[in-house]
């Protein structure tokens, strides 16, 4: 692959026909509170098929972190009906609340290559939308030039995480967002706050935000609540769970019944998030000659060696290559690695073992999983 930021995004193959529609921004949509949002009238019914498959889950899913209760955070949104997708609100922490401004100006922030050391880097250039908010890259480089053992994940639905990076060290977004900017792009936030202080536009929106000229602070703050609407919502997948027919083809079906089922998949991707927030061994770090210790770091538990955040499921078909260590080289490469029940590792995690699927029901998964791709618009800001 000569350069992997051109890769070709592998996109939902569900028989999606009509797409969300929305003109909006999601940034703009996500971040006004409270507001209902506007749907698809008809795909507001919810199937029956739903509501049995949640209850199968339940006694699938014994002593798992309930993803998606978030303590000290106020939700943004209504929470209740009308959303689009099964995932609430997007929630904001009660210190850093979400608004509309705050959002356009982290957006700014986001894209603007004056944040970091040599001013040629911003967030996003490990963190493309087109490529699920990843950079397509095995390991990416900093900008100080040196090479990052992990692969960089996601940013979508960071917003319902109770802990960040693949080892959940950090345990708030903004803390997250702090050390990113310092280390990946050699951020200095005094030095960066004074320069944007002396740019009127600037100057004007964190007066008018915080209140105050900027600081490395609200810097972080507007980051955090701009990463705070990276949400893949609304997907084909959703639509059908809505009751919308033939959003999906017959095999992304099928695929749903075996993640659900004899895949045992949504033991630890857990809809609506497809993630159970935990961290589990899947043996990607046996027989390396200095495996990464992942979350034995940050508990010292011998149980946690070389165990990883479980990803959300939404939007992976866009987010290649896979794993912490981006060994995955294809959805279905994948998909088929965690179906044989992992590498061999004496601390994998007992719940995935080899579920014996057949190529025919991999493939259907990876057709569902196809059909969790979102297509929220993406409206790139004016730097000032
Ligand atoms: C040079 C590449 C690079 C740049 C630039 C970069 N990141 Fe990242 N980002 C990564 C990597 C690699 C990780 C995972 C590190 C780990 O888990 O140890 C990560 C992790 C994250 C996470 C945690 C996601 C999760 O699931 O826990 C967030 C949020 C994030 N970055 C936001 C940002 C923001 C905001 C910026 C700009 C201030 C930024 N990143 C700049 C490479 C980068
Ligand atoms: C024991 C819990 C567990 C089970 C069961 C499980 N997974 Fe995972 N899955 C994880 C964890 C943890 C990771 C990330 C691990 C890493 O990178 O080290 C992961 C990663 C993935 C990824 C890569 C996502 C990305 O963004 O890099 C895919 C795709 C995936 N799993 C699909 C599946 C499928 C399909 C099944 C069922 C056949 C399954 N998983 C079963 C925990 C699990």
């Amino acid at each position: 692959m000569a350069d992997p930021h051109l890769q070709q995004a592998d996109d939902d193959s569900g028989r999606a026909s009509a797409r969300s529609g929305s003109t909006v921004d999601d940034d703009v949509r996500h971040a006004q509170s409270g507001r209902p949002e506007r749907g698809h009238r008809a795909a507001r019914r919810r199937r029956p098929g739903t509501v049995r498959w949640r209850s199968t889950l339940a006694a699938l899913v014994t002593g798992t972190v309930a993803a998606l209760s978030i303590a000290a955070c106020v939700s943004t949104g209504g929470g209740g009906g009308g959303r689009l997708s099964q995932l609430p609100a997007p929630p904001s922490r009660a210190d850093n609340p979400t608004t509309p401004e705050k959002v356009a100006l982290g957006k700014q922030l986001f894209f603007d290559q004056r944040l970091s050391g040599s001013g040629r880097n911003n967030c996003e250039s490990c963190h493309y939308r087109d490529l699920g908010w990843t950079d397509g890259l095995q390991l990416s480089r900093r900008d100080d030039g040196a090479l990052n053992t992990r692969h960089s994940p996601t940013l979508y639905n960071v917003a319902y995480l109770t802990a960040w990076y693949w080892d959940g060290r950090a345990t708030t977004l903004e803390a997250q967002i702090l050390a990113a900017w310092r280390n990946q792009m050699s951020g200095d936030p005094d030095k960066v706050a004074a320069r944007l202080a002396g740019i009127p536009a600037y100057a004007a929106q964190f007066q008018q935000v915080f209140g105050s000229a900027p600081t490395g602070d609200a810097i972080v703050k507007a980051l955090a609540a701009y990463v705070r609407t990276k949400n893949s919502g609304e997907s084909t997948w959703d639509r059908h769970e809505k009751g919308e027919p033939n959003a999906v083809s017959a095999d992304a079906i099928a695929g749903f019944g075996v993640f659900m089922g004899k895949g045992r998949c949504a033991i630890c991707h857990t809809p609506p998030l497809y993630s159970d927030g935990g961290f589990h061994n899947i043996g990607l770090e046996a027989g390396k000659a200095k495996p990464d210790p992942g979350r034995f770091a940050v508990t010292r538990q011998p149980q946690d060696m070389s165990a990883f955040k479980t990803p959300t499921l939404r939007s992976v078909a866009t987010s290649g290559p896979w794993f912490h260590d981006g060994s995955g080289a294809s959805l279905e490469a994948t998909v088929r690695y965690m179906a044989s029940g992992g590498g061999n590792d004496p601390n994998k995690s007992p719940l995935l073992v080899d579920t014996a699927l057949t190529d025919q029901e991999v493939r259907q998964v990876v057709a569902f999983l196809r059909t969790l791709t979102s297509h929220e618009p993406l409206v790139r800001p004016a730097i000032p």
